[in-house]
């Protein structure tokens, strides 16, 4: 990286850790920037010095994982970071950029592609940029600090809530694979041929961990209900979207349909919630469909708040 290109990063990014810390204290210190498919793209404020600065990454999610699941085949990922409170020019300029890169890659104009911007949910100045751009906000990372307070949730009559077993295989894959379908009509998911066998995969991994990290409820001994969290450990891979410390992820989150509005997604959530604080996490992170009609109030009412929103344009040639 030439010492100008350099320098602008370094500068930047003191600007912009300020700027992130007084819009949002769960917000992380901005991070190195990765390794970008070119030299990141700058861009120039009215006094001549870098405001913003973008990199652009290329991924070909793999068939055989389950994050080709959870969207586009392949995606453009443009980390943005801007100097300036009012972000939207420099914003402007670097997304006018990014289109014209785009452009100029054969791959970008395939069906299965996405152009995705993660763009800190607090900082609004940059949306008309975004929107301007043909961008979508998607997806929701959704954050609860610890023994956060929630409204107190009526026990539903009958139910039990317990750790899932090795044997619960069955009837955990099923409840997933209800979460990826109902996802499916919003563009959160993207069901796959290999879906179901490797859901199955991960979920035979997950139900042998001690202590588990998956619950189940039942009523009159019927499973109706699923959490799945990713300890720490497995959730290093979002923990960087926020501060440090203990950070767990909520996975999964399904009631069966004709079970729904009448108490058990609340009792189960409170439930896993007791788990979690006892064991030591200090925020948990999750995501949801923006425009999921079921799961964007539940989880506000459970005590969780947008920390970041994932803008995406499908496919990514439909960026402008
Ligand atoms: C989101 C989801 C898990 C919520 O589960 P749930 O069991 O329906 O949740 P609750 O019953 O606790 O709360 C939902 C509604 O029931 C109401 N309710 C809660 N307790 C109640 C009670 N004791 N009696 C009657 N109604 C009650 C709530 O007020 C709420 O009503 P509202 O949506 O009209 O505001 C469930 O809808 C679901 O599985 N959706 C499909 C999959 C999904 O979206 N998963 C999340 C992906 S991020």
């Amino acid at each position: 990286m030439p010492w100008l290109v350099r320098d602008a990063v370094h500068d930047i990014n003191k600007a912009v850790a300020r700027r992130w810390q007084g819009l949002d204290p769960l917000l992380p210190e901005p991070s190195d920037l990765p390794e970008g498919c070119m030299a990141p793209l700058l861009s120039t404020g009215e006094n001549g010095r870098p405001s913003g600065l973008g990199v652009c990454r290329h991924q070909r999610v793999p068939a055989d994982t389950l994050a080709q699941t959870w969207g586009a085949a392949t995606k453009f990922v443009l980390t943005v970071r801007v100097r300036e409170a009012d972000t939207r020019p420099a914003a402007d300029d670097l997304l006018t950029q990014w289109c014209e890169h785009l452009e100029t890659q054969p791959e970008a104009k395939a069906d299965d592609t996405a152009a995705i911007v993660n763009w800190p949910a607090r900082d609004i100045t940059g949306v008309p940029a975004l929107l301007r751009h043909g961008l979508r906000p998607m997806t929701v990372i959704a954050a609860r600090p610890k023994a956060r307070q929630t409204t107190a949730a009526t026990p539903a009559e009958g139910l039990v809530i317990r750790p899932a077993r090795p044997d619960d295989l069955d009837r955990v894959t099923e409840l997933e694979m209800g979460v990826v379908r109902y996802d499916a009509h919003f563009g959160g998911s993207v069901p796959r041929p290999a879906t179901e066998a490797l859901v199955r995969a991960e979920s035979r991994v997950a139900l042998a961990r001690r202590p588990g990290w998956t619950w189940l409820a039942e009523q009159d001994s019927q499973p109706v209900a699923l959490t799945v969290v990713e300890p720490p450990d497995a959730a290093t891979w979002i923990a960087g979207m926020t501060r440090p410390g203990a950070t767990a992820y909520l996975q999964t989150m399904f009631v069966r349909p004709g079970e729904r509005s009448g108490g058990i997604g609340a009792c189960m959530v409170r439930h896993v919630h007791g788990e979690l604080d006892a064991r030591g996490i200090d925020l948990t992170l999750l995501h949801y469909a923006q425009v999921n009609p079921l799961s964007a109030p539940f989880w506000h009412r459970m005590g969780y708040r947008p920390l970041w929103f994932s803008w995406e344009a499908r496919p990514a040639s439909t960026l402008r």
